[in-house]
């Protein structure tokens, strides 16, 4: 797709965020040869960096985090695109220095003036940083040509209030169409097959339904801690920092009707119907249906590891939950009755995302008649990441003279089937953006969807601050709870 000419600025450009994920994204970008021409790439921060020390920053980014090496002919080229403009948005005036360098930056490198402003900042510097571009004038109504489209990163507030203000405060000066909000999860490679698993083969879709579906699992689970982000994490938790967002786009994507188009609005209509769908929280539901934990002292891949409130920034009573285990209902026609797993935490033995959808078992007659040894049933499951793939369990019988009938996976793998490695998340992303392809971000009103549905359960959460949380030691697959909420109802997770 041709795509026109843009200045990228990103708020927070000398940031982790940056350096990991999006200028390795933007390097790949370019080497592929996806990147318009010209482009300009400029960081906004308050780090004293001149255009040297940035492309320096973002050599070392590339270096450690891009998913090629560095190729020094092709560097050179993309790191002349990089500027750094140091600013302190919460200061006076910020907004005018970095306009007149953005001016002379477009004017020397032949650009139009389209820009993509990415606010890889705290939250707390996302309304102030949207009101200084508007007093500034940085911000063109609607498709006006020279464009300027917004990126904005999780979390969009903590609750259903603050997520409204937001999105109010960006509504007051981006149109909708402008606003590109990220849930990297819905750039993965594997994310996106899954409307193509769905909607590209005749056979499947007619059996994704309560008549065919005994329930689905979707688990992300990480072996890393919380690492250096507690100042953030302490305040969010497991259910506000990967439920509201991540795992409930991941439900959607499995759940939803088949969109009557591929474009951003229809795709996203029928995303917002699942959501809207969700059977709403009862305090007895709540009670019921919900595990959460934290993880103690245990041990990652053989090496001991300190227990969540010993992280650097916890507090020591810290009750923040760095797991979830979730069992919850899509009220329509489609789904009624079939029960959604979820689950993902923090120090989980390994780090493996999956959904696996488990159909109803063979009726128990002619292979399947012994009630003391019953058919495995089958199973889609669909691995996100690592070793992304998917793989179709289903029974064959072993060969010899007997009926012997043992479980077997028809199994792909992107590795073997298509070799080189998958672009990241950020790649896909951030070429949407520059194309204004929104289809893959997460609009206002499903945002604000999956904040309306937790509100009763992260208030009944509130309301028992005096129960014990339930703990796991690190390196387990959550607490005690986890698996009584699922084997209460005769199931059990899969093991990953
Ligand atoms: C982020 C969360 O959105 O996703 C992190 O804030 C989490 O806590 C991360 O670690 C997981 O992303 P990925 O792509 O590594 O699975």
């Amino acid at each position: 797709m041709p795509s026109e000419p843009v200045t990228i600025v990103i708020f927070g450009g000398a940031g982790d965020l940056a350096r990991r994920k999006l200028l390795p994204a933007l390097y790949n970008l370019f080497i592929d040869g996806l990147l318009p021409s010209p482009i300009a790439i400029v960081g906004a921060g308050r780090k004293a960096l001149d255009d040297a020390a940035y492309r320096e920053f973002a050599r070392d980014g590339v270096k450690r985090f891009s998913r090629r090496e560095i190729e020094d002919g092709r560097w050179y080229a993309f790191a002349a695109s990089l500027h750094f403009v140091n600013v302190d948005l919460e200061a006076n005036g910020a907004m005018a220095s970095l306009g007149a360098r953005l001016d002379t930056i477009e004017h020397e490198g032949g650009l139009p003036g389209n820009r993509v402003y990415y606010l890889a900042v705290p939250p707390s510097v996302f309304v102030p940083t949207i009101e200084a571009l508007a007093r500034a004038r940085f911000v063109a109504p609607g498709d006006t040509r020279p464009f300027a489209r917004v990126i904005v990163e999780k979390p969009i507030g903590h609750d259903l209030a603050s997520a409204r203000e937001i999105n109010d405060a960006i509504a007051a000066v981006f149109e909708e169409t402008q606003i590109f909000r990220i849930d990297h999860y819905l750039g993965k490679e594997t994310v996106q097959n899954i409307l193509v698993l769905r909607f590209a083969n005749g056979f499947l879709e007619p059996l994704l339904n309560q008549k065919y579906v005994d329930h689905v699992q979707v688990t992300v689970a990480e072996a890393e801690g919380v690492g250096t982000r507690a100042g953030y994490y302490e305040a969010a938790g497991a259910l506000r920092d990967m439920v509201q967002n991540h795992l409930l786009q991941l439900l959607t994507l499995v759940a939803m009707e088949p969109p009557r188009a591929l474009h951003a609005g229809a795709v996203r209509d029928e995303k917002l119907q699942v959501l809207e769908s969700l059977r709403p929280w009862t305090a007895a539901d709540v009670d019921a249906l919900t595990a959460r934990g934290q993880y103690v002292s245990g041990y990652e891949m053989g090496e001991p590891v300190a227990g969540y409130t010993a992280e650097q920034g916890v507090s020591p009573t810290s009750r923040t939950e760095t797991f979830v285990a979730l069992q919850v209902f899509v009220d329509n026609w489609r789904w009624a009755g079939v029960p959604f797993f979820l689950r993902t935490g923090k120090r989980l033995p390994k780090r493996a995302s999956e959904i696996s959808i488990q159909f109803k078992e063979a009726p128990p007659i002619l292979f399947n008649a012994d009630p003391e040894a019953r058919l495995a049933p089958n199973v889609l499951a669909v691995r996100i990441q690592p070793d992304e793939g998917f793989a179709l369990r289903i029974c064959s019988k072993v060969p010899g003279p007997r009926d012997n009938i043992y479980p077997v996976n028809m199994d792909f793998r992107y590795s073997s089937a298509f070799g080189s490695p998958s672009p990241e998340a950020y790649e896909r992303l951030l070429l949407d953006v520059i194309h204004g392809d929104a289809t893959l971000f997460m609009r206002r009103d499903s945002v604000e969807a999956s904040w309306r549905w937790l509100m009763p359960l992260l208030e009944r959460w509130g309301e028992s601050s005096e129960t014990p949380l339930p703990t796991y030691p690190a390196g387990d697959w959550g607490p005690p709870e986890a698996d009584r909420l699922i084997e209460a109802t005769g199931r059990r997770w899969r093991p990953l």
